[in-house]
């Protein structure tokens, strides 16, 4: 009985410990589909400040390229999508709500290089405060 007492044990926090792994936005982390509707609120709301090939202009900082990966590489993609969610787009902060900021976050990463993958990028902060703005491809 003690045996599998501590192998339930032994079980519970493996399991924890994986759920916990956090891992890279280089690993297929959204989906292409979700992408292209982050596109679509990106050309609706953000592009006539950040342009449509997200180059910045003067003060409105670029969202791809190595600038913009310099900015955020390290961080978790939980980070972005926040700010996106609560000071985007500037002139109109927290209109967008959770699933629109997920599918441009989704988006910026096509932008930058990350290839896509199966699943979609979620949209709460807990799981995508696991998943790492490491290096694109
Ligand atoms: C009215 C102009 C305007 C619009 C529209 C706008 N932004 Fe911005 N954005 C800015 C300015 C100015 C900054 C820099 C100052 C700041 O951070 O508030 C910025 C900063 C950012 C940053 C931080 C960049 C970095 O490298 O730190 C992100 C990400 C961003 N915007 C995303 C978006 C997204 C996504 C949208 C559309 C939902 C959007 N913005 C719409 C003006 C705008």
């Amino acid at each position: 009985m003690k045996f599998f007492v501590s192998f339930a044990c032994v079980l519970l926090i493996a399991g924890a410990a994986l759920a916990q792994t956090p891992r890279g936005a280089s690993t297929g982390v959204y989906s292409k589909a979700q992408a292209a509707r982050g596109k679509a609120v990106y050309s609706e709301s953000c592009s006539s400040c950040h342009g449509d090939a997200l180059e910045g202009a003067d003060v409105i900082p670029p969202l791809s390229g190595t600038r913009f990966i310099g900015n955020w590489k390290g961080q978790p993609v939980g980070e972005l999508a926040a700010r996106i969610r609560t000071t985007m787009p500037a002139d109109q902060p927290g209109s967008l709500g959770q699933t629109a900021s997920a599918e441009i976050t989704a988006y910026l990463l096509e932008a930058n290089g990350f290839p896509a993958g199966e699943a979609e990028l979620p949209t709460g902060n807990q799981p995508l405060s696991q998943i790492i703005i490491d290096g694109s491809k």
